[in-house]
């Protein structure tokens, strides 16, 4: 990921923030909804420039409100939407079931509508937490998923609506995503190192840490070539793929590369790491042992490969550092 990306638009209130020239014809109407969360943000990036970007977060589109959708879409009349907007609390979820469903599980189904009604391309986000976790080796597109959580079964809804409606829509499932911004471990475990000399961490989880910036790159470069007419008509391309980045660790694992390279790029001491079981540490929503997803059909389908994941973790950090900076002299400034 570059780290002298551009920045992103604001997110706006109503669909009408073109990222480049207002009607140019090669450049394609792209709706980003969730402009505010991680993956919206970098999306706005990845498509800044290269389409006409119309950017909503939760203020513009409130995706529990199913008129609402149908009628900012219909406004908007885009060629492409991109759904990074989700519930994402995941323990918070065990007791909203009724809220994270809505967005969740009906909105992407009335979204999937609309995008039919407008033969327009639907990219929608969804989770490794879809599976149950027992299972030995990476989990593929056509294993059964069986959620241990109401946010895993809420986002099984959503990619199903979608399949039910069908039309031009690509479901991505992926994994332990995070940013130079939003809430995720990464910036979580900055603030604890500074906060603590010692830190007790899952070591009984495995997944693939994914960043937000490399899911909006492939999501990019994927939509650009169904554009493009270089994968062919929607039946070879529609349809559910996983996206991670590449390899697997633990919580733990990725705590120790966060804390290794961070001592190096931002001079922040290393706290103790002691790992522990997940029965050390108990949350309301249970997660999947092993949710590790397998990347072969992204590959076979549209040739491409994220980044392994310590690879994009050293781009993000440069990035965090990089907006750390940008804070601190602007403060100075001030
Ligand atoms: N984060 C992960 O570890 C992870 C893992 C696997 C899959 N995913 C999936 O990846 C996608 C992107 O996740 P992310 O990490 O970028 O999530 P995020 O940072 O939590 O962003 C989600 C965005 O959705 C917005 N939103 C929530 N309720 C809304 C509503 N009623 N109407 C409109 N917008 C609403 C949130 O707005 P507010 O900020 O105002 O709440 C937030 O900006 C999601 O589909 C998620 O399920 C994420």
């Amino acid at each position: 990921m570059s780290t002298h990306a551009p920045q992103p638009n604001r997110p706006a209130s109503a669909p009408s923030s073109p990222a480049s020239a207002p009607g140019s014809p090669q450049q394609p109407r792209v709706l980003i909804l969730g402009a505010a969360g991680q993956l919206g943000v970098e999306l706005q990036r990845s498509f800044a420039g290269h389409a006409e970007v119309a950017a909503l977060d939760r203020h513009g589109l409130d995706l529990s409100a199913e008129q609402q959708i149908r009628d900012v879409v219909r406004r908007a009349s885009p060629q492409v939407i991109l759904n990074a907007s989700a519930y994402t609390a995941v323990d918070r979820a065990e007791t909203e079931p009724d809220l994270a469903m809505a967005i969740n599980g009906h909105a992407p189904r009335v979204l999937a509508e609309e995008a039919l009604r407008l033969n327009a391309l639907l990219v929608h986000y969804s989770t490794d937490y879809v599976f149950d976790g027992n299972k030995q080796g990476p989990w593929t597109e056509t294993d059964t998923p069986h959620p241990l959580s109401v946010y895993g079964a809420t986002k099984l809804a959503g990619e199903e609506a979608i399949r039910a409606v069908g039309g031009r829509s690509l479901i991505f499932r992926t994994s332990w995503v995070y940013a130079p911004h939003g809430k995720n471990f990464l910036l979580t475990m900055l603030r604890l190192g500074r906060e603590r000399d010692r830190l007790s961490i899952v070591d009984d989880q495995l997944g693939a840490p994914t960043t937000a910036s490399e899911l909006a790159q492939a999501t990019h470069s994927i939509v650009s070539g169904i554009l493009a007419g270089q994968f062919g008509p929607p039946e070879d391309w529609a349809g559910l793929y996983h996206m991670t980045c590449a390899g697997s660790t633990t919580w733990y694992g990725f705590a120790q590369a966060i804390f290794q390279r961070a001592a190096q790029l931002l001079h922040q001491p290393i706290p103790e790491l002691v790992p522990i079981p997940s029965s050390q540490y108990p949350t309301p929503a249970r997660r999947p042992q092993n949710s590790v997803l397998s990347n072969a059909l992204l590959a076979e389908r549209f040739g491409l490969r994220l980044a392994p994941w310590p690879v994009a973790l050293d781009a993000t950090l440069a990035a965090t550092l990089d907006s750390a900076l940008a804070e601190l002299s602007q403060k100075a400034t001030e």
